[in-house]
């Protein structure tokens, strides 16, 4: 078996591919679970000819909660995106490097965009619950995916999850618009669970609620980073030294030439060594309140 074939193998496993999964091939799976997740090399965004972010290299691990963090405009948000496939619904985004999802590339030919983001779920810096009932916008993504029957138990479990049932299980057909900002972006969170997703993408997701409500989330994640693998992108510095493992410092360099900035990964590594113990000074100045 050649390279490129045993990829198409590893692929059909991870059930990527559009094509359905004969079962005797996924049980011939390996039993060892990989450690990790994503393996990003040399990953370049471009919008149009503006080069936003360049050569980002970073692994991120199962079951661990990894930070992004760093000044605004160095390309957050555009490299969260790239973990699933988000950069496709940007026209002019164009992304370049390798991408590799338990082995997989997340961009080859033959992987399904909509299996990649129900796998790899997001949730974004406004909650966005839909018009619709807390219940429906819960039972959103099974149905869509052809779930049929004990919508019931998704539902309970997912809010359970989200650490919100208890708060409206004698509300569920009420509008999800008539929740607090905070359980607002718990919805959210209970809806991005609810389709069994591995990894969960959060953008900012405290940054429109108040302290009480950021605790609930930041204890949420805490809670739930044993089933899950979350990244998340924050300017609160506080916030990823309190909930993350790994902390990935993003900056942007300036290009005198053409005026234009690119976001670059300076440094990468455990949380406390992140916050305590630097290897770049980029990363202190920044980690001090220096800059940014
Ligand atoms: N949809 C887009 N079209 C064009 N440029 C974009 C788009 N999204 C982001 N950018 C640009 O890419 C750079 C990085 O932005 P972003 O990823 O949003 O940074 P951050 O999340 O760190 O604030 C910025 O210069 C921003 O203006
Ligand atoms: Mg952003």
């Amino acid at each position: 078996m050649d390279a490129r074939m045993s990829m198409t193998e590893t692929g059909r496993r991870q059930g990527l591919m559009a094509r359905p999964v004969p079962r005797a091939e996924s049980e011939a799976a390996p039993s060892v679970v990989p450690t990790t997740v994503f393996d990003i090399n040399d990953v370049s965004v471009y919008y149009g000819g503006f080069r936003a972010i360049r050569d980002v290299s970073l692994d991120i691990s199962k079951n661990q909660i990894t930070a992004m963090i760093g000044p605004s405009g160095c390309g957050k948000s555009t490299m969260l995106r790239c973990f699933n496939r988000m950069n496709d619904l940007i026209d002019i985004a164009r992304v370049e490097g390798s991408l590799r999802y338990h082995g997989v590339d997340l961009y080859g030919k033959g992987v399904d965009a909509v299996e990649v983001r129900r796998r790899i779920g997001m949730v974004f810096q406004k909650p966005n619950p839909f018009p619709k009932s807390i219940y429906d916008n819960v039972a959103f993504g099974p149905r869509v995916a052809g779930v049929k029957g004990a919508l019931d138990d998704v539902v309970e479990e997912s809010l359970r999850r989200a650490a919100l049932w208890d708060e409206v299980k004698d509300r569920l057909k009420q509008s999800a618009y008539g929740l607090s900002g905070g359980q607002q972006q718990r919805l959210c969170i209970a809806r991005a669970l609810a389709v069994s997703p591995e990894v969960i993408l959060m953008d900012e997701p405290c940054s429109a609620l108040d302290p009480i409500a950021t605790a609930k989330i930041e204890d949420l994640m805490a809670e739930i980073k044993r089933d899950y693998t979350i990244i998340i992108v924050t300017h609160n510095m506080q916030q990823a030294a309190r909930v993350s493992d790994m902390t990935a410092f993003f900056t942007a360099e300036v290009n005198e030439q053409s005026d234009t900035r690119t976001g670059i990964l300076v440094e990468y590594d455990r949380t406390d060594k992140i916050f305590q113990d630097p290897a770049d000074r980029r990363t202190e100045d920044y980690v001090s309140g220096r800059f940014g």
